[in-house]
């Protein structure tokens, strides 16, 4: 990893990582697209996106909001701020705001928007419940937070091999997130004070050549010193397992059953106190970065 890439964001913030992103942002659209769908963001709506990285799901909701709509990004990452102002104008979305903020302490204001939305964020940090409650907390009274994260409950391969169950356990194990946390997403809505809490599941099978039929090969490779660390496994048998398992996955009748994916949404209560008052602000044209907010926009 170069100094450049460097980044909390434990998979690294370089241009790698943003290919990855991007082609995971296809991969997921049809999901992303289905739970706006039921949701029912319309024209005119405001919408955040939350962890939004180089692009997340940004660009959908552009499209479903209008021009009489707002979408904004925010990322506590300057690098992903910059590749999805970047990705924007490749989009010609140029209008859309993402900022550089915390997603457990944006400073925007309460209330503000009617979707706050967020895609493999919570499955990346220590306290998902803190983000989860600062999504709430920007939703206004019967509008919805949507979150989308995956459950490494069903990720196998199929025929089996010791070398995928191996490598599987060590590297959840290394990983400093919780990779079963989709399971509980609905549990973390319903206490941040959301209602009538709706949830799904997707899950995706891999062959030889596909995108992510390697996807736990490169989560090894990037964990390899926290693996290695957790001394429950030698470097040469580490290597040995890669090299078997890599060997396991280009065989032709070699299947993935990916991660199951996640996906939870529900209504903020209508009778929801609110202290704060919506701030628009006229230069964006848009619900951020507000006044009393600490984020910084890219545009
Ligand atoms: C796996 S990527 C997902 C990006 C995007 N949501 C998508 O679906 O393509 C996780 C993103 O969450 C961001 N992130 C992680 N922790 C964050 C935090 N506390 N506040 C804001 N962004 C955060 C990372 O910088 C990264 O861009």
């Amino acid at each position: 990893m170069t100094t450049s890439e460097i980044s909390d964001y434990a998979l690294g913030a370089g241009e790698a990582e943003r290919a990855r992103l991007l082609a995971q942002c296809e991969i997921h659209r049809a999901e992303a697209e289905h739970l706006v769908d039921r949701i029912g963001v319309a024209p005119g709506w405001r919408t955040i996106d939350i962890g939004c990285g180089p692009l997340g799901v940004l660009d959908i909701l552009a499209g479903r909001v209008g021009p009489h709509g707002c979408v904004t990004g925010v990322d506590r990452e300057p690098r992903f701020v910059e590749m999805a102002a970047r990705s924007l104008r490749e989009r010609d979305l140029e209008s859309v705001p993402v900022v550089t903020a915390d997603a457990a302490t944006t400073g925007l204001p309460d209330g503000s928007f009617d979707l706050v939305h967020e895609r493999l964020v919570l499955n990346n940090v220590a306290h998902p419940s803190d983000i989860v409650a600062e999504m709430s907390r920007l939703t206004r009274p019967g509008g919805y937070v949507a979150v989308q994260d995956m459950d490494w409950i069903s990720w196998t391969c199929q025929p089996a091999h010791t070398a995928w169950d191996r490598l599987h356990t060590a590297t959840a194990a290394s990983w400093v997130c919780d990779v079963f946390l989709g399971r509980r997403l609905p549990e973390l809505l319903r206490d941040a004070g959301l209602v009538d809490v709706g949830v799904d599941a997707h899950v995706r099978v891999w062959r030889a050549g596909d995108p992510y039929q390697k996807l736990l090969l490169r989560f090894a490779e990037i964990h390899r010193e926290r693996i290695l660390a957790l001394a429950t496994v030698t470097e040469t048998e580490l290597d040995s397992w890669v090299r078997e398992l890599d060997a396991h996955l280009d065989h032709p009748d070699t299947v993935t059953l990916y991660a199951t994916f996640f996906q939870a949404w529900g209504p903020q209560a209508r009778n929801r106190h609110r202290n704060g008052v919506m701030t628009w602000n006229p230069r964006s044209g848009c619900c951020s970065p507000a006044a009393r907010s600490t984020a910084t926009a890219a545009r």
